[in-house]
Order: structure tokens, then C-alpha cells, then sequence
């Protein structure tokens, strides 16, 4: 693999998707990695990343010099460039002049290197105090900026190179081609991660854990657990069974999808729990947001475990038993709870309206290795309907927490039909990746009083939160074209019975979060 060393800030995730999109496979590994423990993965290139600190600050995260000695091809980027620099004898120092956002990176005589082929200048994203003042020895300085007078270098004998700028940001224009150009040139590898390999590889490995055992799979309608559950249908056909717990807070077509089309397209058996009663039953009464989560993670894992039961009897009945269980776990969530291995870097990942950690079975993860953009690209290989590859987020507890007050079935079929037209009029404008989810919110609490025909109405508002985001930690509102705004609107008044008003939220996370509740 390509080794992406994280310095602690956000950007080694960012700049192992993109090396991914080179097709070069990358992971990420904790900076307190030692050279040894780096050097025993087999690295065809290390790239060291961008990070918070001064190489300067106590505590500083610092390199060790032999690791430019193993004969590896390194990459050092922001942080990684400083910390390269200092490590091998260059001169890091304040200058005062920090340099911040878009910068122009002039080259220093011909673009060459992993700068060949492009212009004099580039626009350059940059987040940087210290800056190079003068490369190691035996470096040659590609490029400058007016605050960094070294601000790109190569020891071309020894494979070593370094930016200032992150070029793994899409703001720094020329920055994937810079990526590529150290990944095949500078360090020679060739591209061969592509979906297809990754299909073959998941299935070879899923056969080899899961022998001739049967699996359980949990499917939540959304894109991990369907492209995950393909994949292991894939590997060992026959010996999985999908249980699907209907608990009726999906939005509209949502359980046909997993019912009827996911089932046409990969021929899984499904076991279908319909627990909408249940559910109905259990929210009846309660409208504080936080009990309302916990009711439905609760109803889920119970409802889960009684399907669960009765798949094991039935196996049980024709002399098998089940042994591995299913998870939708994607690599950021590797990477966030400290990557299985070091310490790095621990952010503790919950996940409400998943499923019981139950060690009665061993678990079973294909999408382990995956971000998200290649498990869609993965469901696609594997045929998967678009609608399900292609949806966006959607919480654990559904509807549920998309209702501001009690949960009950009118209110549950009057935000399904508002959400609907919502998402069809979204789609229809062409605008679906232009969002990164639009949740619909129902004020069930809340009346206004309105006119239509001759009467007066008092009926409830609809919120539209649609909003643009990288990760779902930040957001922004996204500005919708007014015309899209008002067919949503017109239709949802026109259509939706109860509903008199349409209102759109234009409150970014922080200080709002992505959901009303
Ligand atoms: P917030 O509302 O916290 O949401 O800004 C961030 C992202 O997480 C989704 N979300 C959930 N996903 N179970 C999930 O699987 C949940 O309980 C849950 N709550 C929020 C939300 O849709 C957004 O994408």
C-alpha cells in the first residue's frame, strides 16, 4: 500500500481518497508509527501528511531521519514537508507571513519533477506559519511563494519529494495531478485498484473466513449494509440470510426497494420483520428527541434479535448453525476509532439504530477498506439499483426523529408525501449531487393559520434542510434556485393534506445540526 502518515488534522483521510482515486491502494497509519513498524507493511510509497502543529512546538510530532534511508519513495505535504526539511538537515523558520487560502506557487527555473508539465504558476491551497527557508542538501528547489521560499523540493536520486500546499484539497488546482505525478513518476507504481479487483479480492476473502459456515446480514435499506450484504451474496450465495426489520419510519418506496428490487438484483434470501406496529406502539406518547433515539435503537435490536432467533432455529432445523455476522463498517470509521491498530487519533464512532455487538457471532466487514465513493462504485459493479447505491444519508431512526412531536401513522404518512415530492422535484431539477442530503421536517407541534380556496386553514409548517457538506461534521445550507424552492413548496400545499406552509432552513452546522433532532 501507499502509507499515508496522519499528523492529526483532517487531511490524511482527504489525501488517501485521492491517491485512491489514482487507483493506488492507500491506508492510513498513526504518526507515532515508528520507522520500523511503517517499513514492515511493505510500502510502495509513504506520504506524510499536513497537520496542526509547528515543527518548532513542544511535542512536535517530528519524523525519523532513517526513514528517508529505507529506499521508500516519501511524499511530505504541508506539515510533512516541514517536518522532511527538519529531519534532513533543511531550515524551517517563522516568517511572520502566514500564508492561508488560495496562493500562487511560482516554479524556480523549468516546471520539472513532480511539477513537470505545468505551467509557471499554479493556484495553490495553503495553511501554513513556518516555512522553508532552504532545502536539505541534495535538494533542488522546484517552487516558491511569496511567503515560502521553498515551497516545493525533490531529491530525485532518493525518491524524495515535498509540497508546502495540500494538493489533495480541490482548491489547489493542479493538486491531484501533483499527487499522480509523485505516485507514477517519483515513486514509479502503477494504478491497479479498481473496482473490479476490489469485488474479486472481498470475495476471495470473505470465502476464506467464512468457509462453509452461514452468515446473517442486517439490512437497513441504506447503501452500506445493501452493498455489503452483495458482496458476501456474491462470496457464498446460498449460506447468507438478509434480515430486513421494517420499522416503519422509511421514507416512501424505501422497504420495496430492499424487498423487491434489491432481492431481483442479487438473488439474496430475505428475511423480512414487519414491526411497524411495534415501533408505532412503543413512540406512542413521546416527543423528546433524545427518548425517541433510544426507544428506536432499543425496538431495533430487539426486533433484530427475535428475527435472529428464528433464523437460527431454521438452520438449526436443517443441521447448520451461523457463525459470522455481516457489518456495514466503511475505513473511516477504521480510521476514527484509532484504526484497529496504534493509538492515534481515537474518536469514538456511535452509530444509533445499528446493530447489537453480539459476540456470538464472529463479524464479518468487506467494506472495511472502503470509503464511501468506492462502495458505491462496488454496489454499482455488483448491479445494485441506482436508487439504493445512489442514496444519501439517512439516520438509524428514520422519520422517527424527522417528526418535531409524537410519532404517529397520519403524521408519518404526511411527511412521507412531503418528502417525496421534495425529492422528486430535487431530482428532477437535476440537482441531487448538488446535496449532500435534504432532510424534510415535520412540525408536528407547531400550527399556522393559512388560506386555501375560501376557507381557513391551521395546519403545520414543512421545514426543507437541504444542505451541502464533505463529511456531515460541517455543513452549509444549499442555495436551491428559487423556482425548485417554489414548485417544492406549491406542491407540498397543494398536495399534502395538513400541510399549509413550507419553510427552508438556512442555518449552518455548527451552530445547527444536519437533523432536527
Ligand atoms: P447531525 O444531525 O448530527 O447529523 O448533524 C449528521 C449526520 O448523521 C446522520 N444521523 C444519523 N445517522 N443514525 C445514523 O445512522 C443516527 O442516529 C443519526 N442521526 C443523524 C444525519 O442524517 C447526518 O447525515
Amino acid at each position: 500500500p501507499v502509507l499515508v502518515v496522519d499528523y492529526g488534522a483532517q487531511y490524511a483521510q482527504l489525501i488517501a481518497r485521492r491517491v485512491r482515486e489514482a487507483n493506488v491502494y492507500s491506508e492510513v497509519v498513526p504518526h507515532t508509527y515508528t520507522t520500523e513498524q511503517l517499513l514492515a507493511k511493505n510500502p510502495a510509497a509513504i506520504i506524510l501528511s499536513g497537520g496542526p502543529s509547528s515543527v518548532y512546538a513542544e511535542g512536535a510530532p517530528a519524523v525519523e531521519p532513517q526513514l528517508f534511508q529505507a529506499g521508500v519513495p516519501v511524499f511530505g505535504i504541508c506539515y510533512g514537508f516541514q517536518a522532511m526539511a527538519n529531519a534532513l538537515g533543511g531550515k524551517v523558520a517563522k516568517t511572520g507571513l502566514r500564508e492561508y487560502g488560495a496562493t500562487n506557487a511560482t516554479t524556480v527555473g523549468a516546471a520539472r519533477s513532480i511539477l513537470a508539465g505545468m505551467p509557471e504558476t499554479q493556484i495553490t491551497w495553503m495553511s501554513h506559519g513556518d516555512s522553508v527557508h532552504e532545502a536539505p542538501e541534495g535538494f533542488e528547489v522546484l517552487a516558491s511563494t511569496a511567503g515560502a521560499p521553498v515551497a516545493a523540493f525533490a531529491n530525485e536520486e532518493k525518491a524524495l519529494y515535498g509540497v508546502q500546499w495540500h494538493p489533495e484539497v480541490k482548491h489547489s488546482d493542479l493538486g491531484q495531478q501533483v499527487l499522480e505525478n509523485f505516485l507514477f513518476k517519483g515513486a514509479g507504481i502503477t494504478p491497479d485498484w479498481t473496482t473490479g479487483n476490489i469485488v474479486e479480492e472481498q470475495v476471495e476473502r470473505i470465502r476464506a473466513q467464512v468457509g462453509s459456515s452461514r452468515v446473517i446480514c442486517g439490512l437497513s435499506g441504506g447503501v452500506d449494509s445493501a452493498v455489503a450484504a452483495a458482496l458476501v451474496q456474491r462470496a457464498v450465495g446460498e449460506q447468507l440470510t438478509c434480515v430486513f426489520v421494517d420499522h416503519g419510519l422509511l421514507r416512501e418506496g424505501e422497504a420495496e426497494q430492499v424487498e423487491r428490487d434489491f432481492v431481483a438484483a442479487t438473488g439474496v434470501k430475505l428475511y423480512v420483520a414487519n414491526e411497524q406496529e411495534r415501533f408505532l406502539k412503543a413512540l406512542a406518547g413521546v416527543s423528546d428527541p433524545e427518548t425517541k433515539r433510544k426507544i428506536i435503537g432499543r425496538e431495533f435490536i430487539r426486533a433484530f434479535e427475535e428475527a435472529e432467533r428464528a433464523i437460527i432455529s431454521e438452520a438449526a432445523a436443517e443441521g447448520e448453525s451461523i457463525e459470522f455476522l455481516v457489518q456495514g463498517t466503511l475505513y473511516p470509521d477504521v480510521v476514527e476509532s484509532g484504526g484497529g491498530e496504534g493509538a492515534a487519533n481515537i474518536k469514538s464512532h456511535h452509530n444509533v439504530g445499528g446493530l447489537p455487538e453480539d459476540l456470538r457471532f464472529e463479524l464479518v466487514e468487506p467494506l472495511r477498506n472502503l470509503f464511501k465513493d468506492e462502495v458505491r462504485a462496488v454496489g454499482a459493479q455488483l448491479g445494485l439499483p441506482a436508487e439504493i447505491v445512489g442514496r444519501q444519508p439517512f439516520p438509524g431512526p428514520g422519520l422517527g426523529i424527522r417528526i418535531v412531536g409524537e410519532v404517529n401513522a397520519e403524521r408519518l404518512e404526511l411527511l412521507r408525501k412531503a418528502d417525496a415530492i421534495a425529492r422528486a422535484e430535487l431530482t428532477a431539477a437535476g440537482l441531487d449531487n448538488e446535496v449532500w442530503q435534504m432532510p424534510v421536517v415535520l412540525l408536528a407541534d407547531v400550527r399556522s393559520v393559512g388560506v386555501q380556496g375560501d376557507g381557513r386553514t391551521y395546519g403545520h409548517p414543512i421545514v426543507l434542510r437541504p444542505v451541502s457538506s464533505e463529511d456531515a461534521m460541517t455543513a452549509d445550507w444549499s442555495r436551491l434556485p428559487y423556482d425548485l424552492l417554489a414548485r417544492i413548496s406549491n406542491r407540498i400545499t397543494n398536495e399534502v393534506d395538513g400541510v399549509n406552509r413550507v419553510v427552508l432552513d438556512v442555518t449552518s452546522k455548527p451552530p445547527g445540526t444536519i437533523e432536527w433532532e
